[in-house]
């Protein structure tokens, strides 16, 4: 991970991009399938999402050759971080194959994985050869009957802990542990969640519940300012902010004074952060977004099938970016969240 390098100091790379908001496209999110072997009720609740459901078909996902090609031209355009994610993109038996592809590609300084951790023991080591530099695994509580609840019963917590201690030991350094804290659902597992982690090298990171999609039933009673967490954490060890690891970062870091290591907070609904957001997300059929709740995207697998150059797909994106003014987070009014009031995309589809 770099937080030095500045955009467009490539000497092979054009201009930095930047959007309507003087924001530069840095981060590209690559959605790799939208299928997953968990059902977590804030994201794919299984009422919704029966195994049968219509999950894109082979040939309506991009190839991993499709996916280079846009990835190379995203780093062309100054993209030096990127993140495959899903659905669970461990489902995606040669992820090796496509992580070797992407590493090699001049530019890209950081290149990381959002798992659910389910399936990482069998691909760290495959992962970390291939060039992957670090995890991600999503984990809201160690408590087994919370940890079933929210992976929609699927999920097997030692296998879970297992691909962490596996990534940590092939060098997917620092693990980050995501929890999306949803009020009386896990809320009261999180210290012991921190507790466990604590002094072991991985990051927590606290993610308030968010209303992605409109599929979740997300209500504002149900997310758990980060303050509050912040002082119940606090109530049991003493914490001090710390500065960013890099420009944008959407976590906001403290470490343990005891010297235990560091977790974070992501506050989207409390504390939005768009005013530094430079993500784009390219989901698994090959829709490029530019904002997480986004209502449309702009199609790029039409043109990658229809032969488009490098520069012709360049231009496209050139052009979405220049013209995003998305921030959502900020405008964002609870009240209308609530009833649904936009169509978003899921974010099973958009990656996490
Ligand atoms: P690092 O590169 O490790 O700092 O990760 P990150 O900060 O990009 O976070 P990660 O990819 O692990 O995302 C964690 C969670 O933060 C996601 O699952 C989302 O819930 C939330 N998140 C990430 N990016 C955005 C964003 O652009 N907007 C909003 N609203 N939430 C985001
Ligand atoms: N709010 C916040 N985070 C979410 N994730 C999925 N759905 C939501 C939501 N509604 C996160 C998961 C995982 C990543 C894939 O996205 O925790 O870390
Ligand atoms: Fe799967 Fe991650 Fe969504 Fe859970 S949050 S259903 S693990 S994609
Ligand atoms: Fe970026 Fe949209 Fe999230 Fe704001 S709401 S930080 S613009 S992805």
């Amino acid at each position: 991970m770099s937080s030095t390098t500045e955009i467009g100091q490539q000497p092979e790379r054009a201009e930095p991009l930047t959007d309507a908001l003087a924001r530069p496209l840095h981060d590209l999110r690559i959605s790799l399938l939208d299928r997953c072997n968990y059902r977590c009720p804030y994201c794919m609740p299984a009422s919704e999402f029966p195994d049968d459901y219509g999950f894109l078909a082979r040939d309506d996902r991009l190839s991993h050759a499709e996916i280079l090609k846009i990835a190379a031209v995203a780093v062309r355009g100054g993209v030096s971080k990127i993140r495959l994610t899903g659905g669970e993109p461990l489902l995606d038996k040669s992820l090796p194959l496509l992580v070797a592809g992407i590493a090699r590609l001049p530019g890209v300084e950081d290149l990381a994985l959002t798992t659910n951790g389910e399936l990482l023991s069998r691909y760290a080591a495959a992962l970390a050869n291939a060039g992957l530099h670090r995890v991600t695994v999503s984990l809201d509580s160690l408590d087994p009957d919370v940890f079933c609840l929210m992976s929609g019963g699927r999920g097997d917590l030692e296998k879970v802990l297992a691909g962490i201690d596996s990534a940590a030991a092939a060098g997917l350094i620092p693990v980050k542990i995501n929890v999306v804290v949803q009020r009386g659902v896990n809320d009261h597992t999180v210290l012991d969640l921190l507790d466990h982690f604590r002094g072991t090298g991985h990051i927590v990171r606290l993610i308030e519940f968010m209303d992605v999609g409109n599929r979740n039933g997300w209500r504002m009673d149900q997310v758990v300012p980060s303050r509050e967490l912040l002082a119940s954490i606090r109530d049991r060890w003493a914490l001090r902010p710390i500065g960013r690891s890099y420009p944008g970062e959407v976590a906001r870091r403290y470490e343990y004074l005891d010297g235990s290591g560091e977790l974070g907070f992501i506050s989207s609904v409390t504390e939005p952060f768009c005013g530094a957001c430079s993500r784009a997300r390219l989901s698994a059929d090959g829709t490029l977004y530019t904002c997480l709740f986004a209502t449309h995207g702009t199609d790029l697998r039409e043109p990658l099938r229809n032969g488009a150059s490098d520069d012709e797909l360049a231009d496209i994106l050139s052009k979405i970016w220049l013209q995003r003014a998305d921030r959502y987070s900020e405008l964002r009014r609870p009240e209308l969240a609530e009833t649904h009031a936009l169509s978003k995309v899921e974010m099973y589809r958009i990656g996490g």
